[in-house]
């Protein structure tokens, strides 16, 4: 039988992505030691203190069902930690989900209708892009790369791309993939756009927590913002929690209910244990969050280090563990290359992530995943061995 999908399906591709992480699994499976540097998770532990937690309460019982915005203990914890960050919600502005993915689709399904524009900062986090089309919105792009990934030069362009049309706005700080924290200005230049074309916006702080001597400030903070931001975070990358799956987002009481209708008939709650191990984690655990963002400047270090002494210049990061690396046809691993497969030409930014990882068994993520072709993203979340190891083979190899 022919099945018949939908048009919300078939309008969206396959990440970009897969097709690097089913190269790199087959390259493994052949014996091949690959150094990879496409992940987007910490390569920590979760700290030993919120195991514990989660445990205790798998324990106790907590294994039935929640009320589906989240146990309020955690909401009010949620609320706490919001609040040191300068954001005022009560615990009913408040929805705990799945991981901060599921509280992105939630909001996007919450506020998107079909041929409504959505605003996106490129290079943009790739999930964004599959949302918003799932919803049948529209994107705008705004190419960050010509400054550096910074959007304060990049306002003016930003400008032309808001207008009375566009429903959403979305603003990641620090972002995946680029590492680059927004400065105030350049939220302040949001907020402005935001209030005179009356545009939601969707400040996604996953990576808040992991900065290098920057204190990222929350957009919904900002005079005038209050209402129309949705705050998302979650567990995973801050508290290394990523297969635990707890996020959530904070907003306007109106988004809350009307998201809440979704959010209930779909996921019906996050997993209650896990929701306890939450409280843990955002009530105990200081000291391993602050190792783990330590052991991550240093890491950015070296690799800004170790690709300078390769004449190459990147961006350098102030957050998140992620930086982008430009790439061209003029290095010689491609130069030499013979494409003889007869292909449809692809992005260079392919065509190198492709030829390292065969090549210098290395895995990046090309940067057309995140709508920036000529870059290709590496993630510092892998020890200083194994990240000297893989900018080596790099060289080695002609790919810098
Ligand atoms: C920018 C950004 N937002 C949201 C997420 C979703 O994270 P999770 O669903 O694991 O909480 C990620 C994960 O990679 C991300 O990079």
């Amino acid at each position: 039988m022919t099945m018949e999908y939908t048009d919300r399906l078939t309008r969206v591709e396959p990440s970009a992505t897969l097709a690097i992480s089913a190269l790199a699994t087959e390259l493994e499976n052949e014996g091949a030691d690959v150094v990879d540097l496409s992940v987007g998770e910490p390569d920590f532990p979760t700290p030993e203190n919120i195991v514990r937690a989660g445990k205790d309460a798998m324990d106790a019982g907590h294994t039935g069902y929640t009320t589906s915005a989240g146990i309020l203990e955690l909401r009010e914890a949620i609320a706490d930690k919001l609040a040191a960050d300068g954001l005022d919600h009560d615990t009913d502005e408040i929805i705990v989900t799945p991981g901060a993915k599921q509280a992105l689709y939630e909001i996007v399904q919450a506020l998107v209708g079909e041929g409504d524009e959505v605003v996106l900062l490129d290079p943009a986090w790739v999930s964004y892009e599959a949302m918003v089309k799932m919803a049948g919105g529209e994107l705008t792009r705004v190419d960050l790369s010509e400054s550096d990934f910074q959007l304060e030069p990049a306002l003016d362009d930003l400008a032309e791309a808001v207008s009375d049309e566009t429903e959403l706005l979305i603003v990641n700080s620090p972002s995946n993939p680029t590492g680059a924290v927004y400065s105030d200005d350049a939220l302040e230049g949001v907020r402005d756009l935001a209030v005179e074309h009356d545009v939601t916006v969707i400040s996604d702080e996953i990576y808040k927590e992991i900065t290098y001597g920057v204190e990222p400030t929350s957009l919904g903070t900002l005079e005038g913002m209050a209402d129309r931001t949705v705050t998302v975070n979650g567990f995973s990358k801050a508290y290394s929690m990523t297969g635990w799956r707890l996020g959530y987002f904070a907003g306007p009481e109106d988004l809350i209910d009307q998201a809440g209708k979704l959010h209930s008939h779909s996921v019906s709650s996050a997993v209650n244990f896990v929701q306890h191990a939450g409280v843990e984690a955002l009530e105990n655990t200081e000291t391993a969050v602050e190792q783990m963002v330590e052991a991550f400047e240093e890491r950015r270090d070296l690799v800004v280090d170790l690709l300078e002494d390769h004449d190459v210049d990147v961006a350098v990061p102030e957050g998140a563990f992620y930086m982008m690396l430009p790439v061209d046809e003029e290095c010689e691993a491609l130069r030499t290359s013979e494409d003889g497969s007869g292909d449809e030409p692809r992005p260079v930014d392919q065509a190198w992530c492709e030829g390292a990882l065969e090549d210098a068994h290395v895995a990046t993520v090309p940067g057309s995943a995140f709508g920036t072709p000529g870059y290709a993203r590496i993630s510092y979340a892998a020890s200083e061995e194994r990240l000297t190891e893989g900018i080596e083979r790099l060289a080695d190899e002609g790919y810098l």
